[in-house]
């Protein structure tokens, strides 16, 4: 994870980190199939996100996660715009936050105000693998595509009709002319674990958690690897339909699943009343209990009110929908032994200390390793060497230590002692006043820094150049040929004078073991098409402190061109208060982001490796890109209904309609709603006890309706 959010900034300066950084966690989970924090830590990320984001309202980065769900599209696929954009779920970890779920709904839907009405929830298992929308027309399956960024997804047709749980045709009847099911794409237990021996057997890298091996197999643009990857589909909910078919969620269920699709199992009508949640309590036991033995994973259940016209009337809030929440299961937990503790070297030289653990299965997988962040960490809970732990990963890469069990502890067990030199290049390792984190000052002279760089510099988020993984990279590094980025373009021109350190000829590409004429090709094509990177990707591969793929794309949409940029950079650090002044302008770049860009900058190796690469002709594209899509951009607000562009003011008591009801009509249908009564007023809507607003709205001549009136203005019937 990210450093501490930054000491001494503004609010917005905080804002704009952290929703950097969360972008950054959904670019590598959703984009890349590849997550570097786990799932708690990154609603730990999220939650102080949001909670930041309440306080500090004006502060809001556009772009924030408080509007994004997922990220945007990978590049390579053909991109589909959902009918109905694909949202995500908000979380609950508790019965508490369950009940306060509960009663947001009650105060949404002014009928439910009455606690003796009861709710039906549709409670099912929470399937830890991708969502994936599929459209049917006139029965037959005619695209299927990814949530991408909720707006826009990635193209899969080809590849969803390799999986056998989709239907390529419906069967039975009733099926609306347009229908659009969404579920999870998901791979089985035995299946992964099938999958990860096999990648073994082929010396290919294995896959973190079934999800990631789903994603992996789903998000391929050749279709012939998904149809040999065994992956499976569960139906859950609708996008777009021309015509409903069910009045309620389980309903739908048992329509979908004569229609042949699988249904996740098991799930059940759940009802609350006066306050009892002891049903829901229930269900989310026995799913508990039956977890490890469903044969797939799961990591806590959604809850949906079951019936459609509340769904349909409670609607969505920025990213999620109002009708559904996921009731997380905490992290699954095991207990095993510390038999060493190793220090890793990062891309920046930071210091990250991991325990190496007597392998143990945490919710069936294997688990060999776990990061103990920094030496505070170690010191706060006494982590050893020896040591029993219990350690915890919740659908995630990077398990966690979570506590020490003292009373197992070996008597002659003694303090971990963080190095003071790196272990890769010994340099004296340095940790600045306030800092939690440890660094190695090497640089590029410290070649675990260099192997980390230029894995970064060539990797999916940066320049994605294919086949040139971790491993390649060491093993060029190790035989002297690369030690900065421009060596990598070079690499080619260079092959007939390859020498080793001894100043012997090493032998072509082609010839060296385990290689061949097709994939020395192969890897020089590769490098050639990463010499026109678009801008984003060229500057994330830089590895500037906190630029990652939306500050890249924000500088990108400003500055248009990479020259640009760094003429603006030279200028601000020249002291030209008009070019800090630009960067500060960006809706999106703050002080704290501008200081890293100035230090990257300023910095005489990046400099050189910058202008290395120029020189040796490898360009950024020039930015045509236009803004990028919200969701709500996309969903744009009904222009055709009688109350579109008018403003309107609520007052007096509404007695069907809650006032969040009544707004969130009112904004779905293109008003705007305004707190008081003024010569811009359209329409007054008046329940009893309505006052001064109803005095005033007479005086200027603003129509008033009665709370029945705006309910036939709106067509919905709320009962
Ligand atoms: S319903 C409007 N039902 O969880 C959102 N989602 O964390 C409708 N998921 O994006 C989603 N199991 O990928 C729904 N039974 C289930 C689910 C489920 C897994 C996923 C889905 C969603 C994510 C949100």
């Amino acid at each position: 994870m990210a450093q501490d959010p930054i000491r001494d900034e503004s609010p917005q300066d905080t804002l704009n980190t952290l929703a950097e950084e969360l972008a950054r966690h959904d670019a590598l989970y959703h984009q890349l199939d590849a997550p570097e924090i786990d799932d708690a830590q990154y609603d730990a990320l999220r939650r102080a996100y949001l909670e930041l984001a309440k306080q500090h309202p004006d502060a809001l980065p556009i772009q924030g996660p408080q509007t994004r769900v997922g990220a945007s599209p990978a590049d390579g696929f053909q991109k589909i715009t959902h009918a109905v954009p694909m949202l995500s779920l908000e979380n609950v970890f508790s019965t508490k936050e369950l009940a306060d779920w509960v009663e947001g709904i009650r105060n949404f839907l002014m009928e439910l105000r009455d606690p003796s009405i009861e709710i039906r929830f549709c409670c099912e298992p929470k399937i830890d693998g991708l969502s994936c929308s599929l459209r049917y027309e006139r029965g037959e399956l005619t695209s299927a595509a990814t949530r991408g960024n909720g707006v826009e997804g990635e193209d899969v047709t080809h590849n969803a009709k390799t999986i056998a749980d989709i239907p390529q045709q419906l069967k039975g009847s009733g099926w609306p002319d347009i229908l659009e099911v969404r579920g999870e794409v998901y791979m089985s237990d035995a299946d992964f674990l099938r999958l990860n021996e096999e990648q073994d057997r082929l010396g290919a890298k294995r896959f973190a958690n079934p999800r990631n091996a789903a994603a992996g197999s789903l998000r391929q643009l050749d279709a012939t690897i998904t149809r040999n990857r065994p992956l499976c589909f569960f139906a859950y909910a609708l996008g777009e339909i021309s015509a409903p078919f069910a009045k309620s969620q389980s309903e739908m269920r048992l329509k979908l699943a004569e229609w042949g699709f699988t249904l996740n199992e098991p799930a059940q009508v759940c009802t609350e009343r006066n306050g009892s949640l002891s049903p829901l309590q229930d269900f989310y036991d026995l799913l508990a209990a039956r977890r490890s033995d469903l044969g797939f994973s799961i990591d806590g259940l959604v809850i949906k009110v079951d019936r459609l016209d509340w769904q349909l009337r409670l609607g969505f809030v920025s990213r999620a929908p109002r009708w559904a929440v996921a009731w997380k299961f905490p992290p699954e937990q095991a207990s095993t032994q510390i038999e060493d503790i190793r220090c890793q070297v990062g891309r920046t030289g930071r210091i990250t200390p991991v325990a190496y653990l007597k392998p143990i299965s945490v919710g069936g997988v294997l688990v060999s390793r776990a990061t103990l962040h920094n030496a505070d960490e170690i010191a706060r809970k006494d982590i050893r060497v020896g040591d029993s732990v219990i350690i915890q990963r919740a659908g995630d890469v990077i398990p966690q230590v979570v506590s020490v069990q003292l009373s197992q502890r070996p008597a002659n067990s003694v303090h971990y002692l963080f190095p003071s030199q790196c272990p890769a290049c010994g340099s004296s390792l340095r940790r600045e006043e306030g800092d939690a984190d440890t660094y190695c000052p090497g640089g590029l002279t410290c070649p675990a820094q260099v192997q980390e760089r230029l894995s970064y510099f060539v990797s999916r988020q940066a320049l994605d150049i294919e086949g040139l993984g971790e491993k390649n990279i060491a093993l060029f590094i190790e035989k002297g040929l690369i030690h900065s980025p421009v060596d990598i373009f070079t690499l080619e021109a260079r092959e007939s004078s390859w020498l080793d350190a001894n100043g012997k000829t090493i032998p072509l590409l082609k010839y060296w073991d385990g290689w061949g004429p097709q994939s020395a090709t192969k890897l020089f094509d590769a490098i050639r098409r990463a010499r026109e990177p678009s801008f984003e990707r060229f500057l994330v591969a830089l590895g500037i402190r906190q630029v990652g793929e939306a500050t890249a794309r924000l500088l990108g949409r400003h500055f248009l061109t990479i020259h640009a940029l760094l003429e603006c950079l030279d200028r601000a650090l020249s002291g030209d208060e008009i070019a800090s002044a630009e960067f500060l302008a960006i809706d999106g770049i703050g002080e704290s982001m501008l200081k890293d860009l100035l230090d990257f900058r300023a910095e005489p190796h990046h400099r050189e490796i910058l202008n290395a690469l120029l020189n040796e002709r490898v360009l950024p594209d020039q930015v045509t890109e236009g803004p990028l899509l919200r969701v709500k951009d996309f969903v744009p607000p009904d222009s055709q209904s009688p109350i579109a562009g008018k403003t309107v003011v609520f007052t007096g008591t509404l007695e069907r309609l809650s006032r969040s009801e009544a707004k969130a009509q009112a904004e779905s249908l293109g008003a705007k709603v305004a707190g008081s009564v003024s010569s811009k007023t359209d329409f007054l809507v008046a329940g009893p006890g309505a006052g001064s607003k109803a005095t005033k709205a007479a005086e200027l001549g603003v129509r008033v309706l009665s709370e029945q009136d705006w309910i036939d203005l709106m067509h919905t019937n709320p009962e």
